[in-house]
């Protein structure tokens, strides 16, 4: 068994700061800082709170994914990524199924924007296929191949146009890792603890310890630590599956 700093666990886990309002954020900012490492900005909190959010927890040494899925012209896109870097995000998103010359643009624009700042160059991740979507919905847009097919397609897409990963379902880990070799970085949301009692909307899940353990370098939790009754409590035992994970690979 290998071991395993907890902080080298802690950096794994990116907390899902799903509020509507800066006051409740900030609290939870408040609360879990040193203990996650990384807080993901969406969309329900940018667009009630706009940047002062990212501002305040990088006020705070904190680190941030901006997951804005940015999907547009490639020019629009490339424009985002250097807001994105102005805001000094350590890590943010687009769509892969924008297109390669999208995402070569943005990580383009994002590294001479990032080196110009003589900042450290942001992880720029692209989303596949969302996992609200089945093989009946992509028939439905006018796709003909499946969800599996299309993910690993656009994740190849996007690792050819230079992103440096993917937000994968869970279900998703093995196949990207079997197929993307190991240094494109995965991050997978969709976590609950091994010994869950909650039961929500994510029906594809994976533990902590299973997400990390076959190739997930970040997991997103949200609820499971959002809606516990000892939110610490809960986060300290995900951190505990991470480094079980971790030891285990
Ligand atoms: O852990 P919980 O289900 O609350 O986390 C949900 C978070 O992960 C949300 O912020 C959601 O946007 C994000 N997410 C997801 N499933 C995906 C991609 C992102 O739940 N496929």
């Amino acid at each position: 068994m290998k071991n395993i700093s907890n902080k080298a666990a802690i950096d794994k886990l990116i907390f899902a700061l799903d509020a509507d309002n800066y006051k409740d954020a900030l609290s939870w900012v408040e609360l879990l800082s040193g203990h996650v490492g990384m807080f993901k900005v969406g969309k329900e909190l940018f667009t009630a709170v706009g940047p002062k959010i990212v501002e305040s927890i990088k006020e705070r040494d904190q680190r941030v994914f901006l997951d804005l899925k940015f999907h547009d012209i490639p020019n629009t896109v490339a424009r985002a990524a250097e807001s994105a870097v102005r805001l000094n995000v350590d890590m943010f998103n687009v769509h892969a199924s924008g297109g390669g010359q999208m995402i070569k643009e943005a990580v383009s624009a994002a590294w001479a924007c990032a080196d110009k700042l003589d900042r450290t160059r942001p992880i720029l991740l692209a989303v596949t296929v969302l996992t609200s979507l089945n093989n009946t919905d992509l028939a439905e847009i006018g796709f003909s191949k499946n969800t599996d097919e299309m993910v690993l397609r656009l994740a190849k897409l996007a690792q050819t146009a230079g992103a440096s990963g993917v937000v994968a379902s869970a279900r998703d880990i093995v196949l990207l890792r079997e197929n993307l070799g190991g240094k494109f970085i995965i991050v997978a949301p969709g976590i609950r603890s091994a010994n869950a009692t909650i039961k929500d909307d994510q029906k594809r899940t994976l533990s902590a310890y299973d997400a990390i353990n076959t190739g997930a370098d970040y997991i997103v939790v949200g609820r499971p630590i959002r809606t516990a009754k000892d939110p610490l409590k809960a986060c300290h035992e995900i951190v505990q599956e991470i480094s079980a994970g971790l030891a285990g690979k």
